[in-house]
């Protein structure tokens, strides 16, 4: 494929970037709920005109909440992944299988990262918000794909939160600091992350004939379609939960479109802004000449 990833040079990088769950959330580094948690581009609250703006900071901050849980469920079928993946080749050179257990040991990281803002967030909020799960069920249907599926899924998800980090930024709205932290110190790895499943679908496509990547693509969608399902009911507890937060009833035609905003609002957090990426589009067409276009015509409604 046309890039100069290599597992040596992303092995370096990775091991410059080090930090700790403890260093970013926990004992003073508390949520700051006078703030809003995620940017407006993923969380889409300022065009909902019929809610006051603390009523919009509550939404907003119940879809970050969605953020940790959702990020946390997708990490969850990453791990297993990447360590099977190098398992079948340990002998297949040394910085390979370090630079995959590295991988894996951050996504483990991530995992309990998600886990712990997710705790301060129960803790602080004082209302409950329901999720969809359980994560290992979902892992478990994600990972009965074709192993190249599940590389395209996660690629769309490395280079997905690139995006979400730099959009945050360019929001340039008075976020949470420890919200923004996590952005950013999660872009710093999935950097690495993005790289790597490139060169995992590097190996796994030398292995595949023409037919089995255009049924693995397609099964790359089917996986988009089962994550949309659930994306589709979080979003509903979401809108429960901000009704249960604020004591302040959705007439039915205002829940309509908090739904219909929230609706595109949560696809394109997790699935247009991967899908579109334009690195995880190229990587798509080095492996399968015309592939991305298959995936830019269903890209506009999870945009
Ligand atoms: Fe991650
Ligand atoms: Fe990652």
């Amino acid at each position: 494929m046309d890039h100069t990833y290599t597992y040596q040079a992303v092995l370096a990088a990775s091991e410059r970037v080090n930090w700790r769950v403890e260093d970013l959330i926990g004992g003073d580094k508390a949520l700051d709920f006078a703030r809003p948690f995620m940017p407006e581009s993923l969380a889409r609250t300022e065009g909902l005109t019929f809610l006051s703006e603390d009523e919009k900071r509550v939404l907003n901050q119940i879809r970050g909440h969605e953020y940790l849980y959702v990020f946390g469920l997708v990490e969850e079928f990453i791990l297993p992944f990447v360590l099977d993946h190098a398992r079948v080749r340990l002998h297949d050179g040394d910085y390979r299988v370090r630079a995959l257990l590295r991988f894996a040991g951050e996504e483990a990281k991530h995992i309990h990262l998600f886990k712990c803002f997710r705790e301060e967030f129960v803790r602080d909020f004082g209302t409950r918000c329901d999720v969809i799960g359980p994560p290992q069920e979902i892992a478990h249907a994600v990972l009965a794909h074709h192993p190249l599926a599940v590389a395209f899924a996660i690629l769309h998800i490395e280079w997905m939160t690139q995006r979400h980090y730099v959009e945050s930024i360019r929001d340039n709205q008075d976020l949470d600091p420890q919200f923004r932290s996590l952005l950013r110190h999660h872009w710093m790895e999935e950097a690495q992350h993005a790289k790597l499943d490139t060169l995992m679908l590097d190996s796994l496509t030398e292995a595949c004939g023409n037919d089995e990547i255009d049924s693995a693509i397609d099964e790359y969608v089917q996986i988009g379609g089962l994550l949309d399902g659930g994306l589709q009911q979080q979003m509903e507890f979401d809108l429960d939960a901000f009704e249960r937060a604020t004591g302040r009833p959705l007439s039915p035609a205002e829940r309509e479109e908090c739904r219909a905003v929230q609706r595109q609002a949560i696809r394109w957090t997790f699935l247009g802004s991967g899908m579109t990426h334009r690195n995880f589009l190229e990587t798509l067409d080095a492996v399968r000449p015309g592939a991305r276009t298959k995936v830019e015509e269903i890209a506009p409604a999870f945009c």
